[in-house]
């Protein structure tokens, strides 16, 4: 049922992946039909690869991030032969209450939801919570993860400040006394108590974290820890910042708003800060618009309202009818300075606005920054965004403003495998005043409906877009898109009724990631290989275990190896019938596309947010909402979580503690690299 309801919350609990994925993209921009066409294993392109790759040599990224001599040392040498890099024991699919990661392995609990993170933050108790204390303490359902090295500038792999989305809330297993109708019964039992808590559990959080003879702990004391929540005051930067479209009653200068919502995937960025993807932001917008007014079709067009939560019944600005700009203020990624606690986050609308999954930057020898982002709906774009700034690693005051300035494209990918990255100027390719776009700003706040005008290909709901630094490649990972008919696939996106997801790869031409044009290819596609009416494509060798289904958020290693994590929704019972988890995926040489079962999450859960330390000898995980999705289909439950009876109470497993989404680190009991 993935995405079949248009509101959050039916007779069944409807979790994010259903919210994500309405599909309201009306334009008809060409899919090409050419399934034959398809592009994996396509020798011809290989070959073009490899003469790119030795190009790149020459204009390729600076690899920035981590990378330490010792793990380059261990490199394993999976290109040239045919033995697994990944040398651990794969588990098995399956669900339970709780988690399982490959033996030899350790998996620890390091932040749970209201574990404290400011001085004077109480002790979590469920029975007593209030926004006061919420908004002291860790929040809600941890989506993206980002480690940041102490002391800034350093590589240090053992200490640093860990960097957490908080995406959403489910106040149904967060909350005593309450339903799964609640939106159904117009939200009869959530009171302005229970509104106000939400709102202090969304944001994100900063917490000093550090690795003491062998495991990881939080600070809970440490002057970096910060809490950002939906009322946090945010500065809003770039070309849209002041513009009438961005002003409110309560904030006329269209530039200060208050919070950042449904913060998902993000990204590091070279000089130490935060990038935090709002996505589906339509859901905390309620009220409805007339159909005359000026904002209608960009709202229709993004979703708004939504209607999801209450929070319009207590604040004026989370109703249109009574602040009908608020909600263009929102769906922006959000930077973060997590070295200084007391900076306001900025929103970067040169990076423009839709539903961000994820922003992953690499910056090229000569220091221009590029970004690469996703919509996470159906039928959304792939986006990339090429500063105008350059960096320098001498200045980092001035790196902070790097992404106030740039050209925003969006992705055309063709079934003869190229990509074509279409800028979106005003003023160019049809983006005109008669068209709606009278100025730039109206271009990046309404970036969609300029971004349909282009003609950009519509995706499989593209999730995290990650760069492969040791590869100079990046992947588009495209989670599911059950709304895809027979004549609307494409090469790209080659299934209809895609319950499953794919993942992309795009090799820019020269290794130049500034450049226009790029090639694409298929890396694998989700779901059973073994089934011949899914379709899954993986290496041969791909065991039982091996496969997965709508993969999400992914991280590379230092190796150029993907760990992928899932989030199958509601459907995991039909698109795989094992719990979402972490699988670790060969990226190169002859076992290409083979992959392999990590790691396991509770029932209920999805995999958020898997962020390597520097040395790759820890990984950081988001398991977010445990107990919710599709639960009714697990069989020892076989109904819809409730506060009072839950499907699983992990990671406490106390009595009546509820579940709580928590960020694990993994690690191996002999202190390697993972993996090796
Ligand atoms: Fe919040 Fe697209 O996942
Ligand atoms: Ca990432
Ligand atoms: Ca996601
Ligand atoms: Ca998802």
């Amino acid at each position: 049922m993935n995405g079949e309801e248009t509101t959050r919350k039916g007779t069944k609990y409807l979790t994010f992946d259903s919210q994500e994925d309405i599909g309201i993209n009306p334009t008809s921009n060409p899919t090409l039909g050419d399934v034959l066409n398809e592009r994996i294993g396509r020798r011809g392109l290989i070959g073009g690869m490899l003469a790119s790759s030795a190009l790149s040599a020459l204009v390729g990224p600076v690899a920035l991030f981590g990378g330490s001599a010792e793990a380059e040392a261990a490199t394993p040498k999976a290109a040239a032969g045919s033995a697994p890099s990944f040398r651990f024991e794969e588990i098995a699919h399956g669900v339970d209450e709780t988690h399982h990661v490959a033996p030899g392995y350790d998996v620890n609990v390091l932040i749970r939801w209201g574990d404290p993170v400011l001085p004077g933050a109480p002790a979590f108790d469920p029975m007593k919570q209030t926004a006061a204390a919420q908004a002291t303490q860790f929040g809600y359902n941890n989506d993206f993860n980002g480690f940041a090295p102490l002391p800034l500038g350093s590589k240090s792999a053992d200490h640093g400040l860990l960097c957490t989305n908080h995406e959403y809330t489910d106040e149904e297993v967060m909350f005593p006394g309450l339903n799964g109708e609640q939106q159904k019964a117009n939200f009869a039992r959530m009171t302005k108590d229970l509104a106000d808590i939400e709102i202090a559990a969304h944001g994100g959080s900063v917490v000093e974290v550090r690795k003491v003879k062998g495991k990881w702990t939080y600070d809970p004391t440490s002057k970096y820890n910060r809490r950002i929540t939906g009322e946090t005051e945010c500065r809003i930067t770039g070309p849209a910042a002041g513009h009438p479209l961005m002003r409110t009653a309560a904030d006329p200068t269209g530039t200060v708003v208050r919070g950042m919502l449904n913060n998902c995937a993000g990204g590091m960025t070279p000089w130490g800060t935060w990038l935090s993807a709002e996505e589906n932001i339509n859901g905390y917008f309620w009220g409805k618009l007339a159909d005359d007014h000026k904002n209608a079709a960009a709202f229709k067009r993004y979703g708004i309202p939504g209607g999801w939560y209450n929070w319009g019944a207590y604040h004026d600005r989370f109703d249109v009818t009574k602040e009908a700009n608020e909600a263009n203020r929102f769906g922006w990624i959000v930077e973060i300075d997590p070295y200084n606690p007391t900076s306001a986050p900025r929103k970067r609308t040169a990076l423009g606005r839709f539903k961000h999954e994820a922003c992953n930057v690499v910056v090229m020898k000569d220091r221009t920054v590029v970004a690469y982002m996703g919509d996470d709906e159906r039928f959304e774009y792939v986006y990339k965004f090429v500063a105008a700034k350059k960096y320098d690693p001498a200045n980092r005051a001035a790196n902070l403003g790097i992404l106030d300035e740039g050209t925003l494209y969006a992705g055309k990918f063709g079934a003869d495998g190229s990509v074509t990255w279409m800028p979106l100027v005003q003023g160019q390719n049809g983006l005109t005043a008669e068209k709606g776009f009278p100025d730039q700003a109206t271009v990046l706040i309404n970036a969609r409906l300029a971004a349909d005008i282009l003609g950009a290909t519509k995706m499989d709901r593209p999730e995290d877009v990650e760069i492969n630094l040791k590869k100079d490649t990046v992947y588009v990972v495209l989670t599911n898109n059950n709304k895809r008919k027979p004549e609307q696939v494409d090469a790209a996106n080659p299934r209809a009724v895609n319950e499953w997801g794919q993942i992309l790869e795009i090799t820019p031409n020269d290794g130049d990631h500034t450049a226009t044009k790029a090639t694409w290819k298929m890396l694998l596609r989700g779901g059973n290989p073994k089934d011949a009416k899914v379709g899954g494509q993986y290496h041969a060798d791909t065991s039982a275990n091996g496969w997965f289904a709508c993969p999400d958020n992914v991280a590379v290693d230092n190796h150029g190896r993907l760990w992928v994590g899932t989030d199958q929704g509601e459907n995991w019972a039909k698109a795989s019938g094992t719990a979402d988890g972490i699988w670790a995926v060969e990226t190169d040489g002859e076992l290409r596309g083979l992959s392999r079962m990590f790691y396991r999450n509770p029932v209920g859960a999805e995999i958020c947010g898997p962020f390597f330390t520097p040395d790759d000898k820890a990984l950081f995980i988001s398991v977010q909402h445990p107990a919710t999705d599709g639960v009714d289909q697990y069989k020892p439950f076989g109904k819809l979580s409730t506060f009072e009876e839950p499907a699983t109470r992990w990671p406490d497993f106390k009595p009546g503690m509820p579940p709580r989404p928590s960020v694990i680190v993994i690690t191996k009991k002999d202190g390697g690299v993972l993996g090796l």
